[in-house]
């Protein structure tokens, strides 16, 4: 099969290679008790910031080189074991952890689920990465309940569209920030119901239109505008730290919690989902009826061709992604 790895750090632009390798085994590092993986034909591979992350060596989870990146994909189920309630034919979008960046990938069960007919391929390989974090974020960290105010960072970006759509699916009512106009039509497509600029009197304006402060700020982003979102919170709102495609890592002076009785939380949908193939289930079948009720539709913003995956890092290096960026796999070769 043809694949793409990451063959040094030395950025998006040199650190890929086109090689061809052997079709992989059924078998997963994440499936428990050496259970059998799911083989699946890939369609299209989702691309996201920690690749760009991984091609500097930049990313915490750094595997030795080389190596096929990309985390999920979506296409259709070659071999699945007895009992994953999976068949050969199925179209599935799944989370891959690595592998995805090539025409057959293979990931657990749990992290494998069936394609609602609503979604495409494209839509597929946005699927696990950005709304399981984005619902892990909300409702199992962030507890979001509905009528709540959601402010949203980053939210054209993958992981803001995801959950501009999901709070909505929660019964919340959200303000996306972002940071130029076209990202603005962006994150209205996405479902928000207010948008503010990142460098406008975002804060003040989010206080304005809630009558007060936001109950929960979900930050991809991170860096100097953290101060600010502790400030954008109503009495008892919360900030959920997912990422930091700002650069710096913000320090919090925990006064500022003590005094505006806020919280800060940690939400790192990785480790925590990783070894809990219960919990992924329920947040699939979740997603699963937010997909059949109209919230949830992964916004696709660019389709690259296999062969130009450097092209796809490039531009969300750039800042330029918007939703979600793909790989088309299956035309490859
Ligand atoms: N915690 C978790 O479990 C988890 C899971 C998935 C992803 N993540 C992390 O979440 C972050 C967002 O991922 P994503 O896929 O949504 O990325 P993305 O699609 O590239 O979106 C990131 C957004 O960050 C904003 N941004 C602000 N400053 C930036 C800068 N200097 N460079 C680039 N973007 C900047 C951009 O919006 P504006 O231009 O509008 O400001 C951009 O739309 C990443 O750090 C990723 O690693 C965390």
């Amino acid at each position: 099969m043809r694949a793409i790895q990451i063959a040094e750090l030395s950025g998006p632009d040199s650190a890929l290679r086109y090689v061809e390798l052997p079709e992989p085994e059924p078998a997963h590092p994440l499936a428990p008790n050496g259970e059998a993986a799911v083989v699946v034909d890939v369609h299209a591979a989702g691309v996201s910031f920690p690749e760009v992350l991984q091609t500097r060596g930049e990313y915490q989870f750094r595997p030795p080189l080389p190596f096929v990146p990309g985390s999920e994909v979506g296409g259709v189920v070659r071999s699945a074991p007895a009992g994953s309630g999976l068949r050969p034919g199925d179209r599935v979008a799944a989370f891959t952890a690595l592998g995805a960046f090539a025409e057959t990938a293979v990931a657990p069960a749990f992290f494998t689920f069936k394609l609602p007919d609503a979604l495409d391929f494209d839509q597929g390989a946005g699927l696990v990465l950005n709304y399981h974090t984005a619902y892990f974020a909300l409702k199992t960290r962030g507890r979001l309940a509905e009528g709540e105010w959601v402010l949203v960072h980053g939210a054209a970006g993958g992981v803001g569209t995801a959950a501009l759509q999901v709070a909505r699916g929660l019964g919340a009512r959200t303000i996306g920030v972002v940071s130029t106009e076209a990202k603005e039509r962006v994150a209205r497509e996405a479902g928000a119901d207010h948008v503010v600029r990142s460098d406008g009197p975002w804060k003040d304006e989010a206080k304005e239109l809630t009558g007060g402060g936001v109950d929960l700020v979900l930050d991809p982003v991170g860096g100097e505008r953290f101060t600010d979102s502790l400030r954008a919170l109503r009495e008892t709102g919360r900030v959920v730290v997912v990422g930091f495609t700002g650069g710096a890592i913000p320090e919090v002076r925990v006064n500022r919690l003590l005094l505006g009785n806020t919280e800060v939380i940690g939400a790192g949908w990785g480790a925590y989902a990783m070894p809990k193939p219960d919990f992924n289930r329920e947040v699939g079948a979740a997603l699963d009826r937010l997909i059949e009720r109209g919230f949830v539709s992964p916004l696709v913003g660019a389709r690259f061709d296999f062969d130009d995956a450097a092209s796809a890092l490039r531009c969300i290096d750039a800042r330029q992604a918007t939703g979600k960026v793909v790989l088309d796999v299956r035309d490859a070769g």
